[in-house]
């Protein structure tokens, strides 16, 4: 059976990570987040006081900036690590959400990032989420996704999220986040999110869980 790769971009908080997760284990394919790679960046700029104007301290940060996923053997979810300290939690949190799209817009950690990405799938046999998968990272991809659904949608689903891992963040503030994070992933000049042009457009807002993965392995199995 042939192996191929799946490219899901879209929209913030649509769901795209659960979906390629859940797609990933059913195909028993890899599962990579590439916005996990983002936050973990941001992180680590955030650590170090960055400035992110000044080209040369990027690029020094960027120099020992190390990440890797690494499976929880306990829970089996799968976790990012940031020079060999476990962020997973870290890079969720609200500050990082707040600084990530700044971060992702500077074309030297895009560089280095999607270098990184596109090693990680070189095999195939991966499902990768973001915003330039199919665009740039990948524009060969055998199957390309672009998730969207309802803005007020979204921020509901990502603030059951964060209650569930025990923050409670106002609905307005996630709202605010997401469309800000929206405006800037696609307006920015560096790989902005765009829908490929033979990319698949799914819209989750009424669709559930279920339903959306069962939806992108249908389509994959066309490809395998
Ligand atoms: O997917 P997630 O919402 O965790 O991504 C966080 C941020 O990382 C996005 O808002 C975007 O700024 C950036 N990102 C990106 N390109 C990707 C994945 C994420 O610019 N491929």
């Amino acid at each position: 059976m042939q192996r191929i790769v799946i490219a899901i971009d879209g929209y913030s908080g649509c769901g795209k990570s659960s979906t390629a997760k859940a797609v990933a284990k059913i195909l028993n394919y890899t599962y990579i987040d590439s916005g996990a790679m983002y936050r973990a960046a941001t992180l680590h700029f955030l650590n170090n006081h960055v400035t992110l104007t000044n080209p040369k301290d990027v690029e020094r940060n960027l120099e020992n900036l190390q990440i890797s996923f690494h499976v929880n053997p306990e829970s089996g979810q799968q976790e990012t690590f940031l020079n060999g300290i476990n962020v997973e939690d870290e890079i969720r949190s609200m500050k990082v959400s707040e600084y990530v799209s700044e971060v992702s817009k500077i074309k030297e950690v895009r560089t280095a990032l999607v270098a990184q990405q596109q090693h990680l799938g070189r095999k195939k046999g991966v499902v990768m989420d973001g915003r330039d998968i199919s665009t740039v990272v990948f524009p060969q991809a055998e199957l390309k996704i672009f998730m969207n659904a309802d803005l007020k949608i979204r921020a509901e689903r990502r603030q059951k999220e964060l209650l569930e891992k025990g923050t409670l963040i106002e609905l307005d503030k996630i709202i605010q986040n997401l469309s800000e994070r929206d405006k800037m992933d696609s307006s920015r000049e560096e790989s902005p999110l765009i829908k490929a042009e033979d990319a698949k457009e799914i819209d989750t807002s009424r669709m559930d869980f279920n339903e959306q993965v069962n939806q992108i392995v249908k389509l994959a199995k066309e490809k395998i």
